[in-house]
């Protein structure tokens, strides 16, 4: 399947309202512990600071946090998992005024309370083991 290289990284400028939907599909089977990952950066550089970390580990458990001054703040780690083996998945992060709200194929899924203001969220990253279909910024 043709897709968009990742690591992909973007610059975006968030406000409240915001919404990105990302389509992808894990390269490979659960068995093989394939993830995502993916950051909105303080700075238009992958070493900047991190106001929405969003790991996903395929069929095991999803890891939200941000990193702050260098430095990782407390994690929260939510085994819900609706993401499945072998299938594409939509995945939408919508910026409320006080979290960021995740949404997987329709499913409201996790929740995470600003901690750095959306506004100062410069580029995104997405990478790791997924194939990625679209990007959308709306
Ligand atoms: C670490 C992991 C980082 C990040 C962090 C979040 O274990 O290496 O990539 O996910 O947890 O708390």
């Amino acid at each position: 399947m043709l897709g968009i290289q990742v690591p992909y990284t973007w610059h975006v400028s968030l406000s409240i309202g915001s919404s990105v939907t990302i389509r992808a599909k894990p390269m490979m089977s659960f068995s093989l512990d394939p993830q995502m990952q993916v950051g909105f950066h303080t700075e238009a550089n992958e070493k900047s600071d991190i106001a929405f970390h969003f790991r996903v580990y395929f069929g095991i458990f999803v890891v939200i946090n941000s990193l702050e001054g260098g430095s990782w703040k407390h994690e929260m780690k939510s085994s819900h998992m609706p993401f499945v083996d072998d299938q594409s998945f939509d995945l939408r992060m919508l910026v409320l005024h006080n979290e960021y709200q995740v949404v997987a194929n329709g499913q409201h899924c996790y929740g995470f309370a600003h901690r750095l203001q959306p506004g100062c969220v410069k580029m995104m990253q997405i990478w790791r083991d997924v194939l990625l279909i679209s990007v959308d910024v709306s």
